[in-house]
């Protein structure tokens, strides 16, 4: 495709009326969904399988699918512009490629991988995180069948990680308990739920491509085969919880804190890796995270001012945090893996 709006045929649009998704009811799918909604700018489409039993979003074309059945994927992808993948990670491995593959036959030009992690050019991060091949496997399949994807990278999701667990932020809201790591003073990049929303949304809602070589603004096109880099707080374990006992309404008496090195934890949630227990990803996975001096931190790339996104305060999101407490609780499957 040429580069420039003026040169495409005629009836070219320049704008990205029709999206699918798949994980329109999970959990940042759904996020990702309110936020296209609320630009009045898409007619989206949500694939899920015939036997979900996932609540969809109102306003939104329902596309039931079968993953055993590639026309009906397909089908539901003809004459989309943009395919948005959230798929729960505990989806069978092929899942991704096939949704990649039917996308490919169907025409659509562009696809957001899985993923909504960290930075995916902090190499040696994601290998040692495990994610890393992961998403680059997924994204060299998109290329190699002639797509362009973009792809983003949030950090950890600051409400969902503060209320999944101990494994996570380290908070137990349960037993009121809070593991940190190390001094708990590295700080990591996260975004809430909705500000991920709103990236997404902002990214889609930009013109296709500039009108000519004149036309300076920011489209869609300078985000393809990159990443989107966002955030909402640059925080550590010690700002979360001055922050933690100022929503609640708790003070340090309430609260039973323990200290474990970063590096063992990794190492252990590694360990049981190894074995096939999943239960040990997690922990693996955000220890590695908070290694002092070796964080999770990328706020010089991120791009909230480029796509318009409010400033939120961190109390807001610990707030949502709280809040989401016992919606995760009830997921005990999810939150085991
Ligand atoms: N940055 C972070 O902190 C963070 C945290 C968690 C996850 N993530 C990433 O975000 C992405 C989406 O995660 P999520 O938590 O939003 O997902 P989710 O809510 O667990 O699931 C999303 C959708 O996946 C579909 N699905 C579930 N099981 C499936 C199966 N066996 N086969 C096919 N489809 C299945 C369901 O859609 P239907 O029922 O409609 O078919 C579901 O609504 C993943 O890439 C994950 O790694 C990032």
């Amino acid at each position: 495709m040429s580069k420039y709006a003026k040169d495409q045929p005629t009836g070219f649009e320049n704008a990205i009326e029709r999206v699918a998704i798949v994980g329109a009811g999970g959990t940042i799918g759904s996020n990702i969904v309110t936020s296209l909604l609320q630009t009045g700018k898409h007619t989206i489409t949500a694939l899920t399988r015939k036997d979900s039993t996932n609540t969809l979003p109102a306003g939104v074309l329902v596309a039931p699918v079968d993953y055993a059945d590639e026309a009906t994927l397909i089908a539901a992808l003809k004459d989309q512009q943009f395919l948005i993948i959230t798929m729960a990670p505990t989806a069978p491995r092929d899942t991704h490629s096939k949704l990649v593959q039917a996308a490919a036959k169907a025409g659509v030009p562009y696809v957001m991988p899985n993923g909504y992690g960290g930075d995916i050019d902090n190499v040696r991060l994601e290998n040692e995180t495990m994610l890393g091949p992961i998403g680059k496997g997924q994204r060299a399949e998109i290329e190699s069948l002639g797509m362009k994807w973009i792809t983003v990278c949030c950090g950890f999701w600051y409400d969902y990680s503060l209320a999944g667990g101990e494994a996570r932020f380290g908070f137990d809201f349960d037993k009121r308990a809070l593991t940190i790591y190390d001094d708990g003073n590295a700080k990591i990049s996260t975004s809430t739920l909705a500000q991920v929303g709103r990236a997404v949304a902002s990214v889609l809602s930009l013109k296709e491509l500039p009108d000519d070589e004149n036309d300076k603004s920011l489209t869609l096109s300078a985000f393809l085969n990159k990443g989107v880099y966002v955030k909402s707080f640059v925080v550590s374990q010690n700002d979360m919880f001055e922050s933690v006992k100022r929503v609640t309404g708790t003070t340090d008496a309430d609260w039973t804190v323990t200290h474990e090195a970063s590096k063992k934890r990794y190492e252990d949630g590694l360990a049981l890796v190894r074995t096939g227990n999943m239960a040990g990803f997690g922990k693996m996975l955000y220890a590695r995270m908070f290694y002092p001096g070796d964080s999770g931190e990328f706020s010089t790339k991120v791009q909230n001012g480029l796509l318009g996104l409010p400033e939120e305060t961190l109390d807001e999101g610990t707030k949502a945090g709280v809040d989401l407490v016992e919606v995760l609780l009830s997921r005990v499957e999810r939150m085991a893996s």
